[in-house]
């Protein structure tokens, strides 16, 4: 590994958040300036790519120069620019790109183009020494995989969801509830005030795929039962819908990790992504850090919603190991993996 110091200046705007950030080394963060644009979509219940795109188109030169000033130091001093490219909305990621492209060709620096989903997983290096190998368990927004992370820049992946991500039926079940958007945050608040064995709701288990994940099927059974009680003139407890419903999404992602963890035998487990930051989610998992005696690690949940400084630590790695990308770089909307 180098041992010169080495200036990751992370570009990320995939969905709805602007952010950029400069990390020392891949590691250590100087600055990580994320723009919200959530007041913008709030009213649709969701995230308009139209919208999206726009301010982004707005924010990405401020929000560059925020996170400079803050790491107080200018263009001059970056070694490597990285962005992400994909997976994600193509319009949105093709203000980052192109803001990307064109300051690698003004100040003459390497360019980078990172996976959204491995930026995740490289979450749980910023401001830590943790390391491969680990299985990581990445759920977001968009995204619900597991993966084997056996070295830097070298994954397995062991499963995905079928149909819709862990963080998208937060988002569903959210609006259904009448709790505004993003949901993960508004349900695990309403949660802690429920019954969460209140409803039992199914957790899927899929034919011949033990790594797969579903949420499509509890999304329906908990828009059926909020049906059920309104013909019926029941009086819906919100609480205990939102907590019953967390726990049956805990309960899935739980039970397809320990499969995993049993398959690989993993002593090691890594959450990434914006459902991580979930406290129901994480109580799980450090009960069976301890029951197992397997090491969990968790990014600061800062790093597990979408921010630029794991983007640049994920670009970083891969500028070490000689992964630059050229002027056709290019966004795609949807990931290999
Ligand atoms: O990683 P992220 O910021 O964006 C994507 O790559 O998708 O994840 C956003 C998702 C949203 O669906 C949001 O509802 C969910 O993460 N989320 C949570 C929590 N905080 C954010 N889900 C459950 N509990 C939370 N505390
Ligand atoms: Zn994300």
């Amino acid at each position: 590994m180098s041992s010169k110091n080495i200036l990751t200046l992370g570009i990320e705007t995939s969905c709805d958040e602007t952010s950029a950030s400069v990390v020392l080394n891949g590691r250590k963060v100087l600055s990580n300036v994320v723009y919200s644009q959530i007041d913008s979509h709030k009213k649709f219940g969701g995230v308009v790519p139209e919208i999206a795109s726009r301010a982004h188109l707005e924010k990405i030169c401020p929000v560059v120069d925020e996170a400079l000033k803050e790491a107080n130091v200018t263009f001059k001093d970056i070694d490597v620019i990285a962005v992400t490219n994909g997976p994600g909305l193509i319009g949105a990621l093709l203000v980052g790109v192109s803001y990307a492209k064109g300051l690698s060709y003004a100040i003459k620096k390497p360019l980078v183009g990172v996976n959204h989903i491995v930026g995740h997983i490289y979450a749980n290096f910023l401001e830590s020494d943790f390391a491969p190998p680990f299985l990581c368990l990445v759920v977001s927004g968009g995204h619900s995989h597991i993966f084997m992370v056996e070295d830097f820049g070298k994954f397995k992946l062991l499963g995905k969801t079928i149909d819709d991500a862990a963080g998208e039926a937060f988002d569903k079940i959210a609006r259904a509830l009448g709790l505004g958007y993003p949901g993960g945050p508004a349900i695990q608040q309403v949660a802690e005030n429920g019954d969460e064995d209140a409803v039992i709701f199914p957790v899927a288990q899929i034919k011949n795929s033990e790594l797969d994940f579903s949420f499509s099927g509890l999304k329906s059974a908990v828009l059926n039962y909020l049906n059920q009680q309104r013909q019926k003139g029941s009086n819906i407890k919100i609480e205990n819908v939102a907590a019953s419903f967390q726990k049956a999404v805990v309960k899935a992602l739980v039970e397809k990790t320990l499969e995993a963890l049993k398959i690989t035998k993993s002593s090691t487990l890594a959450l990434a992504g914006g459902v991580a930051a979930n406290k129901r989610l994480r109580e799980e998992f450090l009960k069976i850090s301890e029951e197992l005696g397997i090491k969990v690690n968790f990014p600061p949940i800062k790093f597990c919603t979408d921010n630029a400084a794991m983007i640049a630590c994920a670009g970083y790695y891969k500028f070490l190991a000689g992964e630059t990308s050229d002027f056709t770089l290019d966004a795609y909307a949807v990931s290999d993996f």
